[in-house]
């Protein structure tokens, strides 16, 4: 992990500098000294390369006068949203191959001095667990980054919850990097466990649990696989209605409520999916990823809030015990299900977790996150999650938040029971199937599926299939898993704090 440090603005000796240029910057201040130091060697660098400070523009001088290293990247203006955010990842990209560097960032606030040293954090990110050698240019090197800034103690205070978010982002890259055989549900519940240690009560439900709670839909998930299921339910009660409690008598009050699809790994069952990308689905328990690591983070800043995360825990495999296309099973709402493609189990796994979300809970609001269909990559690509959701206000805030930090959502349509896209879901046989009519409109016919199951709770539905694993980096996001969700549901439950 990248170690973030701060310190007051002396320039430093030698080493790596990094010097985050503003368009329209003078030189003055740090820079000023610097360049006095080099002597005018700076400004004639930045002239040469034509340099303005344009957002992702850089300029590397390798040793120059008594540094090792030094690299000029453009803020382009300072104001634009996660202007440090991005620089701070920007530069992580860059020096992954020196050990320490300093960011001269005098002319940033405090906030914008945290804010880039979140977006180094995340960015610098790697997982290395199964990697018994590291080829030289791979090893990831930077581990200390100093940020000299005008007020430290300020931008320290600021950086302290973000380094819980990133903590919480790290914490869900983690679990979506690892591999089906390693992290299969009862693995995911026992490192969901962990966060105990931050102050979250977690509790574990085990197959038969499952089944004394009616959650047929889920279990007939599970079934055909050899690993058994799990439930988590994870609970965050720092709102300030609490204080002078005692310990047990705490009970979420309002909750945010969030929900995690967790397909450990998702083969498709006995509508078995194709070879090509099937390894893919390891990944296929992001949202409940997220969800752990929303919860880490919200318990990590200490957040004065009241929240509940569940994840429901199921590998889905072929087997002769799996569901078969045509099986009927009763979930916890009472609600019959007429399963006919065992590939569309995520909404199986979430309607009983959502019901009983519902009844136990009451929620504020509710979000559930999922990798759902491939069909939202096909509508949205990879820039913006699907929102489905049957409260406006309840979309309009989370749209807001994740806008904030970067993880966008767009909305989708989302029918009342009964019209149009709801009738898709009506069963011969049952009272609802777990597939719409064809292949239109698939992420709509799922949300409207989920949204059979969660009465009438303000509730959101975030399909993340397109935005879990990213092929290409980003500034604040290396290759693979992204984390996404983390800092969204974060961002949204900072509008709920007292
Ligand atoms: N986990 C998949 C959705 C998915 C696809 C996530 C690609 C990430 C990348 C989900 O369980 C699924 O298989 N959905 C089916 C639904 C269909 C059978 C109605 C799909 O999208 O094809
Ligand atoms: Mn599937
Ligand atoms: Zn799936």
């Amino acid at each position: 992990m990248l170690e973030i440090s701060f310190a007051k603005a002396t320039l430093p000796k030698e080493g790596v500098l990094v010097l985050p240029w503003a368009e329209g910057t003078a030189l003055a201040g740090q820079a000023a000294a610097l360049d006095k130091s080099l002597k005018g060697g700076l400004a004639r660098a930045l002239e040469a390369a034509a340099f303005k400070g344009k957002a992702g523009q850089s300029l590397t001088l390798y040793a120059a006068g008594p540094y090792k290293r030094i690299l000029v990247l453009g803020l382009g203006k300072a104001e634009a949203p996660r202007a440090a955010e991005t620089l701070g990842g920007r530069l992580a990209a860059a020096l992954a191959s020196e050990a320490e560097a300093s960011l001269l960032a005098e002319d940033l606030t405090p906030a914008q001095a945290a804010a880039a040293g979140l977006g180094a954090r995340l960015r610098a990110y790697r997982f290395d667990v199964y990697r018994t050698t590291l080829k030289p240019d791979e090893a990831p090197k930077l581990a200390q980054l100093k940020i000299l800034c005008a007020d430290p103690h300020a931008a320290e205070a600021d950086f302290t919850p973000l380094a819980a978010v990133a903590h919480g982002v790290e914490f869900t890259r983690d679990l979506v990097t690892e591999p089906a055989n390693i992290l299969y549900p009862a693995e995911f519940a026992k490192r969901a466990e962990g966060l105990k240690k931050l102050g979250v009560k977690v509790e574990l439900f085990d197959e038969d649990d499952l089944k004394k709670l009616g959650f047929g839909a889920l279990l007939a998930v599970a079934q055909g696989s050899a690993r058994a299921p799990r439930m988590v339910v994870m609970q965050w009660l720092g709102a300030s209605s609490h204080e002078g409690e005692g310990k047990k008598a705490k009970k979420p009050k309002d909750p945010l409520v969030f929900v995690g699809k967790g397909v450990t790994f998702d083969s498709g069952g006995i509508s078995l999916k194709p070879a090509g990308g099937m390894e893919d689905m390891k990944w296929d328990m992001a949202g409940a990823g997220a969800v752990a690591g929303a919860m880490a983070a919200l318990a990590g800043r200490r957040a004065k809030v009241d929240a509940v995360g569940l994840i429901g825990l199921v590998e889905n495999m072929p087997s002769g015990t799996a569901t078969r296309p045509g099986d009927v099973v009763k979930s916890h709402s009472g609600q019959s299900i007429e399963i006919l493609n065992t590939d569309a189990e995520g909404r199986l796994v979430l309607a009983d977790v959502l019901h009983y979300a519902v009844q136990r809970f009451s929620p504020k609001y509710m979000v559930d996150l999922a990798t759902l269909t491939g069909a939202i990559i096909i509508g949205l690509g990879h820039e913006y999650a699907g929102l489905f959701a049957n409260d406006d206000e309840l979309a309009a805030q989370l749209t807001t938040a994740g806008a904030l930090v970067g993880e966008k959502l767009w909305r989708m349509p989302l029918a009342a029971p009964g019209e149009a896209y709801d009738k898709e879901l009506n069963s011969p046989i049952a009272d609802v199937k777990n597939i719409g009519g064809g292949r239109a409109a698939g992420s709509i016919t799922a949300a409207q599926f989920l949204q059979r199951f969660v009465d009438k709770t303000p509730w959101a539905h975030l399909d993340i299939a397109g935005m879990a694993w990213a092929t290409k980096e980003a500034p604040v996001t290396p290759k693979g898993a992204t984390g996404f969700g983390v800092r969204l549901l974060d961002a949204f439950a900072r509008g709920f704090e007292d």
